[in-house]
């Protein structure tokens, strides 16, 4: 897989630290000209959803993360034993999450995530374990190490922001 690079130069990690949000925008892939260290824009524009593989990477993500969290002896009493429901409104959240269609809002309006989290015992344990589920989802599903690190950032401040217990 060709190196990433982004607005400035940056590659995603580096963006990442920076806690910079432009990445569910559309972003140009550039580069340097040999001479003047000017930028080259190429006709590469793609958003985050786009660049780890659209639909088809986030269903993946959906099927493998949650037969993890169903394994989890601290995720699994919070989830119903039909999970599909769930699955499915994280398809669809997930999906506009990182820059895809609107399918979770345009369902069930605004996502107010924290609270639709807080009838459920969110501890900071909880909130690790349901990360560490993510991340080996990603690296399950085999996607690159730049667009992994990206993802887990995106993930990381909601998961924590959600910690209610
Ligand atoms: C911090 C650890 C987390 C825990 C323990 C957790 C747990 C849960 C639980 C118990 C449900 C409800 C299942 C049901 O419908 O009965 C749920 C729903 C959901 N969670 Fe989480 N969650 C966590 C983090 C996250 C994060 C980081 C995201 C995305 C940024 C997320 C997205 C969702 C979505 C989209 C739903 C469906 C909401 C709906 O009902 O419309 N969760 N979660």
């Amino acid at each position: 897989m060709p190196r990433l690079l982004f607005r400035d130069g940056l590659t995603a990690p580096h963006a990442a630290r920076m806690q910079t949000f432009w990445y569910n925008k559309k972003v140009k892939q550039e580069k340097r000209t040999s001479e003047g260290g000017w930028i080259l824009k190429e006709n590469t524009e793609k958003t985050f959803y786009e660049m780890i593989g659209g639909e088809e990477t986030i269903r993946k993500i959906v099927e493998t993360f949650y037969p993890k969290v169903q394994a989890d002896p601290l995720l699994a009493p919070l989830f119903p034993e039909d999970i599909r429901p769930v699955m499915e409104k994280q398809f669809m959240f997930l999906t506009q999450f990182c820059g895809g269609p609107r399918l979770y809002s345009d369902t069930y309006g605004p996502p107010m995530m924290r609270a639709r989290h807080l009838p459920f015992e969110i501890t900071k344990e909880r909130a690790d374990a349901w990360l560490d589920c993510m991340q080996r989802t990603l690296e399950e599903i085999g996607m690159a190490p730049e667009l992994r690190e990206l993802m887990m950032h995106k993930l990381r401040g909601p998961a924590y922001h959600f910690v209610n217990s």
